[in-house]
Parts: structure tokens; sequence; C-alpha cells
């Protein structure tokens, strides 16, 4: 142990460090700003691992789950005003206003330093910092980017090891003057008062008051007042998408809230796809998807973001720079999603979800049977007569990505994967088709950018608005949404014939009964296979104003119980109904100023023209 800045601080780990000069003077800066009592640097161990593990049970904020039904995972329960990413208290602060763009907050940089300055001096105080080099993307991939994370909670520390790769490695890769993210963050709870007065810990600190904040053209992050999942764990959404899709603007690379999936044929040919889906649309179900048609199978290589960018080959390479899975609970079952089921078995981290009797874990939706007894996720006792959920419906596993079953074996080849396809899709009841291809790549730019879902009744707004979510990115991008599909038309001029084809796709159309007219997930492989159909070019098309849908019969619903009046039904086309939204799209499209790319703008006038031909 040497001394810091403080000759109070202890610190450990330091000759981790010794190299970067950069991220020494950081780390010490950041200390001297938030003054806790010691600064760990992280090595990435499986000991360290365990040994923060065990400091948790003893804070009381982790509970040991029973190792015979669930081997060396815990149970921790948040703050309940703490159990969702923060939106309004995201800021994007760009130097300029016009480059954040009307979907994010933006706030003067000057003005959000002086403030972080503020809320982060001696926030603390009492504590550990701890130092969590990692890297996003295999350590020394071409497509890999470095983080450094300061972090005063080691439950942030144990999660950062599972979804992502932290320690040692990651220094020597960063050596002596590479280039890392700066993520800064403190749960806001200092331990000790400026005067010297004392409190005790809880087992979840937090701070009502939050910021979520990234600066785009230094590339820092500052996040204060939450633990929670996005918020906290900044490798994720602070960076893999918001930091890094400013890098991948300036880069000529992608950074997408998407999953990655490898789907191979019965004639064993391999096809990879990318999928946009916003959140809470199935993302982790489709990513660890079993096909129920013959012959197909399929492999998982992210569930939640993807990188992409221009090969060498001419085609667009993906990785997965996540290294685990931090899935919702809720609504995962043998059914839905038997994989992720099997891949909680054991070594999980679960957040909200409730406690059996015997010490393991229950969510809804992951038995039929509900127990009969349970500690719910806020700590209290809970029946089925309770009248309220057992698990926060944000509840989460946390999980290496090792443990999936269905992982591909090659997930972590630092080369990735050449992506043969992309797919959008929102949650949508009425009019979008169950699959549509795009006609070329700025027509899927389009389709990409009005992605929507319909507001239901659980949500703020009106039934039956949509809710846009461009990309899936409308909380993830962090600059200018306009600019963002700019950028897209861009990759695509550049990677010309070797660009990836383009499918729109919605599994939640209803009938006029309100009910889904598709039975999703494991059959969700038939509308697959009809898009490697196309790649192939073995699947018939047929043309329609919103773009090209299965011709009759060349979606294969044999065996299961939808009929032909019920997938044309799912395929169906109404122009008045598309007229009226592509009305509101325009509306929509205005706010976007003159940043709204040409293109854009001449795909919906191609649309609205198609479409009033067939009226
Ligand atoms: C997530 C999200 O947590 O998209 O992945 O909200
Ligand atoms: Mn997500």
């Amino acid at each position: 142990m040497t001394s810091l800045a403080e000759p109070s601080v202890t610190v450990s780990g330091q000759h981790l460090a010794q190299r970067n000069e950069r991220l020494g003077t950081w780390v010490e800066d950041v200390a001297r700003l938030t003054l806790p009592d010691r600064v760990v640097w992280c090595d990435g161990s499986a000991r360290e691992y365990q040994e923060l593990c065990d400091l948790l049970v003893d804070a009381g904020t982790f509970v040991r789950l029973n190792p015979e039904r669930r081997p060396r995972s815990f149970l921790a329960r948040s703050a309940p005003g703490d159990v969702a990413r923060v939106e309004s208290r995201t800021f994007i602060c760009s130097e300029r206003q016009q480059d954040a763009g009307p979907t994010n907050n933006w706030r003067e940089p000057a003005q959000m330093r002086a403030e972080l300055d503020g809320v982060f001096a001696g926030s603390m105080r009492g504590r550990t910092m701890y130092v969590v080099p990692f890297s996003m993307g295999p350590v020394g991939s071409p497509l890999a980017e470095i983080g450094v994370e300061l972090t005063d909670s080691p439950y942030v520390v144990v999660s950062m090891h599972l979804m992502t790769r932290v320690g040692a490695a990651v220094l020597d890769q960063l050596g002596s003057d590479g280039d890392f993210v700066p993520a800064v963050h403190s749960v806001g709870m200092p331990l000790v008062d400026p005067d010297g007065t004392a409190r005790a810990d809880v087992p979840w600190p937090c701070n009502e008051t939050k910021y979520i904040v990234h600066f785009p053209e230094s590339r820092e992050i500052w996040s204060f007042g939450s633990g929670y999942g996005g918020n906290a764990l900044l490798g994720k959404k602070c960076f893999a998408l918001r930091i890094a899709s400013v890098m991948g603007r300036d880069g000529g690379w992608l950074a997408e809230h998407m999953l990655l999936l490898r789907l191979t044929s019965p004639e064993g040919r391999d096809y990879h796809l990318a999928a946009a889906f916003p959140s809470a649309c199935g993302k982790t179900n489709l990513a660890m998807v079993r096909p129920t048609l013959p012959g197909w199978s399929a492999q998982t290589l992210g569930d939640d973001i993807v990188w992409m960018r221009p090969g060498p080959d001419g085609g667009l390479r993906a990785i997965n720079p996540e290294a685990g899975f931090f899935g919702v609970a809720p609504g995962t079952g043998e059914t839905t999603n038997p994989t992720a089921i099997a891949m909680v078995a054991s070594d999980t981290i679960f957040t909200n979800v409730a406690l059996t009797d015997d010490g393991d874990v229950w969510w809804e939706g992951l038995t039929e049977r509900v127990p009969d007894h349970l500690v719910d996720w806020t700590g209290q006792d809970w029946t089925p007569a309770s009248g309220r959920p057992a698990a926060h419906p944000n509840s989460r596993f946390t999980v290496s990505a090792d443990r999936c079953p269905a992982i591909a074996p090659d997930w972590e080849d630092p080369a990735g994967v050449r992506v043969d396809a992309i797919l959008v899709g929102g949650r949508r009841a009425t009019n979008v088709p169950l699959v549509t291809q795009a006609r070329d790549w700025a027509h899927g730019v389009f389709l990409g950018a009005t992605i929507s879902s319909e507001q239901t009744a659980a949500a703020e707004g009106t039934v039956g608005t949509l809710r846009r979510d461009p990309f899936a990115m409308l909380p993830f991008c962090g600059y200018h949404m306009g600019d963002h599909w700019a950028h897209w038309l861009e990759v695509g001029a550049r990677l010309g014939a070797g660009a990836p084809a383009i499918f729109a796709v919605n599994w939640f159309r209803k009938g006029a009964d309100g009910r889904y007219l598709w039975p999703g997930y494991g059959e969700n492989s038939r509308v697959l296979a009809w898009v490697v159909g196309r790649l192939e070019g073995s699947a018939a098309a047929v043309d329609s104003p919103v773009g090209l849908l299965p011709a009759p019969g060349a979606l294969d619903v044999t065996g299961i119980d939808v009929d032909p009046e019920q997938v044309s039904e799912l395929l169906d086309v109404d122009p008045a109904a598309w007229l009226a939204e592509a009305d509101a799209t325009a509306e929509w499209f205005e706010t976007f100023g003159d940043r709204l790319p040409p293109q854009v703008a001449a795909e919906l006038t191609g649309l609205r023209q198609r479409l009033a031909e067939r009226l």
C-alpha cells in the first residue's frame, strides 16, 4: 500500500497502472475531488470477485442463495427509488446544443461540469474507490475499445466483472499511451460528512438526485446517485452506446442497440443477423431463440449491443462489445426462453427478484405455478393474494456470457462476424406487417428511422399513439438523431454491394379480436428462414408500398396453428391507415429540421406516392 493525494488515503494495486500516465493522473484527480478512504485497483481475478461478493453479503447488499438450488449466486434488493434507467436525468453535454438534437437532454458543458464538481466533491468520503479497467470487446480486438470506471460501489465492480472484460490484461493492452474512456461513478452517499460526522452504511446506498452525464467530444462519462443497471454499469448504455455512437460517427462505424445471432440452415450454412428492437420487445428471447423449424439451429452472440465496422472484405464486421447478459427476469421462463433459464442456473447475480422459502429466486413468468409464499423484491412477505408483483417489473439477472448454453463457440473471436442481414422492429398491434424487406439500403434506413411502438395503458401518454424509437436508439444515441440516419446512409454508401440486406419485423400484430396473430418465440425462426431465403435468392417475395413481403406460400407455417387467412392478416397493408401514419411521420420528421437527411425525406415521399396509387 502506498499513499496517494491525502495522507489518509491508502492505495492497493497501483502497480497495475504505473505505465499509463494519463490514467494515473486522472485517478488521482478524481480521488482528490471525491475523497475516498481507499483506492483499489481491480485486477479482474476470480479471487477479487469472490472477495467482493463476500463483502457484499456482509454489508447486507447481497443475500447468498441456497448453494444447492442456485450455486454461487446472489440476490440484491435495490432501494425502491433506484430501479431503472433515469432518462429524465440523462444528459448529452455536447459543445453545441444542435449536436445533441431534439431527442436528447442537453446541458451546456461548462455549467454541467461546475454542477458535477459540486455533487462529486467529497461524495466518496468513508468509502473505497475501485479502479475498474475494462475492455468492450475481446481484449486487443481491432473492434474493441477500452474504458476505466472509477466507482464507490462494489456491486458495480462485480457486475462489471460479469458484463465486461476487467483487469490487468486490459491495462497491458492500454500500455503507456493507449486511449481510454474515463467513466466516474458514485452512489452519492458519503459515509462521513465534511465536519467528520460518520454515518452507517445501508444495503443499497444511492442519492435521490441523479446525474447520468456524457461529454461526447471528450468521451467522458460522469454518473451520480444511482447504483442500478445502465445508470451505474457504465460500460453498457453510457459507453457502448452513447459515447461509442459518437466515436462511430467520427470513425466510420456503428454502435447500435441490437442483438447478434448466428442462424444455421438445414444445409449447414451460417448467417449472421443483427436486430434492433426497443427495450422490452424480447431481444434476449430472440438472441437465444430455439428454432422450431426442422433442420435450423441458432447460436447466441449478443443480446443488447452490437458494434459494426466496414471490414477489409467489403462487408460489415460485428462484435458484441459486452461479455455478459443483464436481462429482464419477469417473463423469462421455460416456454419463452429455456436457454436463459439454463444460463442462470448458477453463477448469477439477481437484482429485485423475489426470494423463495428455500433460498432460491422467483419472478412472474418463471413457473406457471405461483409459490404460496415469497419474500418480495422490497423484502416483505408476499402471497398470491398480496395484489402486487413479487419481482419488480425491471428486475434483472446478471450473468457471464459463457454460462449461456447457446453461446457461439467463437463468440470471443477478435475479428467478429460478417453481418448478412439487419432486422429492425417495434411492438405494433396494427399496420406493420410480420416481415418486410427493404427495397435497398436507403429504404432500410427509413425503416430503422421510423421504428415505433403503440403506447399501452401501462405507460404515460395516450393509448394508441405512437412512441417513436428510431433504430431503438431513442435513449441511447449520443448525438443528433438526424445525423445518426445520415451516418447510416454514409456507411451504406461505403459498403455498396457488401451491405447487408435490411428487414422490418413485427411479432406483435393483433387481429380484430385483440389476440396476437403470430405465436412468436421459437416460431420466429420461420420468419428468419424467409429472411435467409431472400439472401439466398430462393424465397419468393411480392412488392407492396411498404416493401417486399413474403409471396403467398413463401412463409413456412406447416405444423403450426396459423391459417392462410391469419398469414394474410399478418402481411396486410392498408393504404389508408398507412397514409395516416405517413402524415404522422411527416410531422415528426419536421422536429429534425435541416438535419433530416434528404434521402430519408425522399423515402417518405416515395412511400406516400406508392400508397396513394393503391387507394
Ligand atoms: C436495457 C434497455 O436495459 O434497453 O437493455 O433498457
Ligand atoms: Mn437494451
